[in-house]
């Protein structure tokens, strides 16, 4: 008898779905039920690449008798009202990051599912990625000893890619610390053992047409004595993807001839008006759309940023090709196969938590703590003081 496969409905197909497509159309784990979107033309879009038909809701969707869980990819703010929506329908979770822009809605998501018994796997983010997987795993093999320190660092034009105007201001999730940071400290978390006890953080907010911050430096503080220097600048002129090889956060080879593109491309937009429809021409289905379902070729593992992992008797870089261990005596990379289709590892954890009630890593409980350090790093700049964040957790070993 063959395996089933899990039955899934699409909430929001923007951006973050775009990139998500690949793996949902490749992975024979996955099959596609129904979606929704406000965007005619992304339903025309979905129904025409997946032969299904979508819904006009969220309501709707998540009472789909087929679906049996929902990947939310909406706007940050709308996450905790679909988490809610979908678990009193019964179904099972995989929500975008960040989680929510409160420690109280993110409270209430993970209450709403633990009411309905079902499933909450906040994701995709960045320490998914196998080559983080790795590094992680033979940490806890114990071979390197603990880990002391973790310096993570990303430099890229998140700022200046076009944006709805509410990703431009903070109050309604917009900015860095939202959408970037997110990413970054699952990872350190994940290393650091995931118990953040201090957060002292600058953040940076320079350009006024822009007006949320853009940059960040955090220190964080461990149980157990690690700790971690985390920074991100979205007004990067230079690429730190220069320094993982060439290679860009979704595993792709970037071009050097493409340097300046976004900042070229925004400046054809004069007003929020002009900039949110450049950024909705580009969607799924939308004139401008340029992608296709056809499996990806050629990728290595996604990733983001450089990352230096230091044990007491190594120092670990996961990059895209694998990791590389500079121990006492030898250099060595541990290499990691290309991965045929991308985010592979969100449908391992989705699929083995929903089919085979396997526990998660990338739990409610889990990016509630990231979303903890997240709005730590916000209150420690405008304070100018050293932060404790509230609901830290291990990761599930
Ligand atoms: N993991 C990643 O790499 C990644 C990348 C990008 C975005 N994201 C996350 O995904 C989420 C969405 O961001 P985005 O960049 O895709 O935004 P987006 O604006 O590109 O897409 C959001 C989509 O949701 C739709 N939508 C809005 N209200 C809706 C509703 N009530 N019901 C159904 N659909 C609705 C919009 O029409 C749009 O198509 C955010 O939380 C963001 O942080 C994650």
């Amino acid at each position: 008898m063959s395996a089933p496969r899990l039955r899934l409905g699409v909430a929001g197909l923007g951006r973050a779905f775009t990139l998500m497509l690949p793996t949902l159309a490749h992975d024979p784990r996955i099959q596609l039920i129904s979606a929704t979107d406000p965007q005619p033309l992304a339903c025309a879009q979905f129904e025409r690449d997946f032969g299904v038909r979508c819904v006009d809701s969220v309501q709707a969707l998540c009472a789909h008798p087929e679906v049996e869980a929902i990947y939310i990819a909406t706007p940050h703010q709308l996450h905790v009202d679909h988490v809610e929506m979908a678990a009193a329908h019964g179904k099972h979770v995989m929500v975008e990051k960040p989680m929510a822009l409160s420690l109280e809605d993110c409270t209430r998501m993970i209450e709403a599912t633990q009411r309905a018994g079902t499933v909450l796997l906040v994701g995709h983010s960045h320490s998914f990625n196998a080559p983080i997987l790795r590094a992680h795993q033979r940490i806890q093999s114990g071979e390197f000893g603990a880990v002391r320190m973790i310096q993570a660092l990303n430099y890229t034009d998140f700022l200046y890619r076009p944006r709805r105007p509410e990703e431009l201001d903070t109050a309604q999730g917009g900015g860095v610390i939202f959408s970037q940071a997110a990413h970054q400290l699952d990872i350190v978390r994940l290393f650091g053992g995931g118990l953040v006890t201090s957060v002292m953080a600058h953040t940076g907010a320079w350009d006024p047409t822009r007006p949320t911050e853009g940059a960040y430096s955090a220190l964080l503080g461990f149980a157990g004595g690690a700790f971690a220097s985390v920074s991100y600048s979205g007004y990067g002129h230079f690429d730190s993807d220069q320094w993982m090889n060439n290679i860009g956060e979704l595993g792709q080879h970037k071009d050097q001839a493409d340097y300046g593109a976004a900042r070229r491309r925004l400046a054809n937009a004069v007003n929020a008006e002009q900039e949110a429809a450049l950024k909705a021409a580009r969607n799924y289905g939308a004139p401008q759309w340029a992608g296709n379902t056809a499996a990806p070729t050629g990728l290595q593992h996604q990733h983001f940023g450089p990352l230096v992992v230091s044990c007491d008797r190594a120092d670990l870089r996961p990059m895209p090709h694998g990791v590389w261990v500079d121990g006492d005596g030898a250099s060595t990379l541990d290499a990691l196969e290309s991965p045929q289709i991308p985010r592979q590892e969100v449908i391992d954890e989705l699929y083995n938590a929903v089919i085979h009630r396997h526990p998660v890593l990338h739990s409610g409980e889990w990016a509630r703590a990231t979303t903890a350090v997240s709005l730590a790093i916000l209150k420690s700049a405008q304070s100018a003081q050293m932060v404790v964040p509230e609901f830290q957790v291990p990761p599930i070993r």
